[in-house]
């Protein structure tokens, strides 16, 4: 069950441009976090780079006690069957049918037979809604469906660690409700550890268990959800609201002159607004790090926003959660004598 990442004083240059630097966060084993950033901040280079596609100028990637950056080719091959990654733009094999591009990470890197990949395959196929489409070719079907193809095939093999790459982008307001929940669905159901890059405020606000922030070559704040979804720092403010005001500007980062301009308009940030509950599994399981909404508010003697916790229906999550929990899907218990693995 998902396994912790841990990345220490990560840097990564490409010639002298440095793209991040001195980058430290834990992705907590099982459970879901969000990275976001503007354009250009690279996030998908820090995905690459925790995948040992891309090899970074300092720091250390530790999965257990085995750290990725210093791992010999043969040893990260290995490694890289821990995850499984949706790239940003699905990458699939444009000649292969979704079912040989589902398939191909099973035949390229196991002995399994025909018969078994075809299951292993259909099952993938089935748990993101894409049964009956084996055939078609990636051109010849939605974005949304291409997402999910790339999804199944991120699944494949079984991984502990999954990323994914704007997995949203490019889908309507719809299909991204289905997809996050088939996200939050599948992390209650494999428990794989998750880290998934959006520029989706909404998914970001109630998907993840953790949040990071990446600005200006630096991690600007990563943490749990109600800590990121809380915070009064201006730069993290901003990106969770979407809003205008903030040190974020249209290309990257505002000048001085811009700041000082907004100072002087006595801009008031304003209360923040509601944190929504989060995301739950569709079918009553419990979330990997379930928490009741407010936790962590609560255990650092901050003041909830008004009306946080109440979801679209009006469900106010604070008083529904005792219920909550008590109808929770009580896991199966173990028979006797351990059972078939
Ligand atoms: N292979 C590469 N070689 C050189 N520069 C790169 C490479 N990949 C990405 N970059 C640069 O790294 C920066 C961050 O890119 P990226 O990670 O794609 O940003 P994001 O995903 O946050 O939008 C960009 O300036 C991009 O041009
Ligand atoms: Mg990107």
């Amino acid at each position: 069950m998902g396994v912790e990442i841990r990345v220490e004083g990560l840097t990564k240059r490409f010639g002298r441009q440095t793209i991040w630097q001195d980058v430290s966060l834990t992705l907590p084993a099982g459970e879901i976090s969000v990275l976001l950033g503007p354009s250009g901040t690279g996030k998908s280079v820090f995905l690459k780079t925790l995948v040992g596609l891309l090899k970074p100028e300092a720091g250390h990637i530790w999965i257990g006690d085995r750290d990725l950056t210093r791992l010999p080719e043969a040893d990260l091959y290995e490694t890289r069957k821990l995850f499984g990654v949706l790239f940003q733009d699905g990458a699939l094999f444009g000649s292969m049918s979704l079912f040989d591009n589902i398939a191909f990470p099973l035949r390229e890197h196991t002995k399994k037979k025909e018969g078994v990949i075809k299951n292993i395959v259909m099952e993938k196929m089935e748990l993101v809604g894409l049964l009956g489409a084996e055939a078609k070719l990636p051109g010849e079907i939605s974005g949304g469906m291409r997402k999910r193809a790339g999804l199944a095939r991120a699944l494949v093999l079984d991984p502990e660690i999954i990323l994914c790459d704007e997995p949203d982008s490019g889908l309507d307001p719809v299909r991204t409700a289905y997809l996050n929940q088939l996200i939050v669905d599948l992390n209650a159901r494999i428990g794989a550890t998750f880290l998934i890059v959006t520029h989706d405020i909404n998914s970001a606000r109630t998907v993840p268990d953790h949040i990071g922030l990446l600005f200006q070559r630096h991690l600007a704040m990563f943490g749990p959800r109600e800590m990121l979804l809380s915070s009064d720092e201006p730069v993290v403010r901003q990106f969770l609201n979407a809003r205008k005001h903030g040190p974020i500007g249209m290309s990257e980062e505002k000048d001085l002159s811009e700041l000082e301009a907004e100072a002087k308009m006595g801009h008031d940030p304003g209360r923040l607004p509601p944190i929504p509950p989060q995301l739950m599994p569709s079918d009553g399981r419990a979330r990997l790090a379930q928490a009741a909404p407010g936790a962590w508010l609560k255990a650092n003697g901050i003041q909830a926003p008004p009306g946080s916790f109440i979801d679209d229906a009006g469900v106010n999550w604070t008083e529904e959660w005792p219920r909550y929990v008590a109808a929770q899907q009580q896991p199966v218990a173990a028979p006797p004598g351990g059972g078939p693995q």
